[in-house]
């Protein structure tokens, strides 16, 4: 049965799983995303973001991931990751995603608040659910500052002006390939105890499985990942290199993000016993 991604994502808050969203840039990628789905049976978010739209066109890559969603029996959510232009925003609400990410994440609060609650007036008609993003994800190599991360009271306060479904939260995950991140748990348990909708990590590719588990117990329902499938992908198109026909270089490539997403899913579905 297919439930909404609002409901995947409060079921997964209270059973202390979190779901997975898997950012697919071309055929191959969302083949080996929609794949490993497939074989584990625990629906995710199949993630496309703005860069990917521009690169292969909106209705080429969502005629992709549409029909590979026909040919397989897991249910998986067609998500909008970082959306930040409203235009681009209707559009895929049109041409069926099942979920969006309004990142205003760079504007004030009020702004923020304001361009999130017009992209969940448009959503909310279709059926469609919204995550926003309060306080700053930084990306690998930047220094984000204390004061950039999320605001329990502020975080509570955006929820109850906004009506998003589901929160992106900043408390120290970075985006990228990082070795080291300085997560505060206990600025998460506190944005835990006053949000009562799902919350979302971003920066899924620099976690370690222990980080995995605690993000989790401390109330995580959905983790990004982005830069882990890129680079599976380039090390599956190296292996195979010196083939003359693309197709074996492309295989070795969707092998590689298969396992490496097969392996993401079922570590998030341990949930807080996935620690080893
Ligand atoms: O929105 C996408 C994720 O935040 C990806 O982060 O590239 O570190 O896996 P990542
Ligand atoms: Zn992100």
């Amino acid at each position: 049965m297919i439930i909404s991604p609002k409901d995947l994502l409060i079921a997964a808050r209270r059973n202390e799983k979190a779901i997975g969203h898997f950012n697919v840039f071309n055929f191959e990628s969302a083949r080996a995303v929609t794949s490993a789905i497939n074989e584990t049976k625990k629906p995710s978010f199949v993630a496309i973001t703005e860069t990917t739209i521009h690169y292969a066109g909106l209705g080429v890559i969502t005629s992709i991931v549409k029909k590979l969603a026909q040919e397989l029996e897991a249910d998986f959510f067609m998500h909008l990751d970082h959306g930040k232009n409203l235009e681009t925003i209707k559009e895929c609400i049109e041409v069926g995603f099942s979920s969006i990410m309004i990142d205003g994440s760079a504007f004030h609060f009020e702004e923020n608040v304001d361009i999130t609650k017009k992209v969940v007036a448009l959503a909310r008609p279709k059926r469609v659910s919204v995550e926003a993003e309060l306080g700053h994800v930084g990306r690998v190599g930047e220094i984000v500052p204390k004061h950039f991360q999320t605001r329990p009271d502020r975080a509570e306060e955006f929820v109850e002006l906004t009506k998003v479904d589901s929160l992106a939260v900043a408390v120290g995950t970075i985006h990228g390939l990082v070795t080291k991140m300085d997560i505060d748990y206990q600025r998460l348990k506190e944005i835990f105890s006053r949000v009562k909708i799902p919350l979302v990590i971003h920066g899924g590719t620099g976690l370690k499985n222990r980080e995995i588990a605690k993000l989790i117990s401390y109330g995580v329902s959905k983790i990004n990942v982005d830069t882990a499938l890129r680079i599976a992908f380039m090390r599956g198109m190296r292996q195979n290199i010196t083939e003359m026909d693309p197709r074996k270089v492309l295989t070795s490539a969707m092998d590689e993000v298969k396992i490496v997403v097969q392996k993401l899913i079922q570590r998030f579905d341990k949930g807080a016993g996935g620690n080893e």
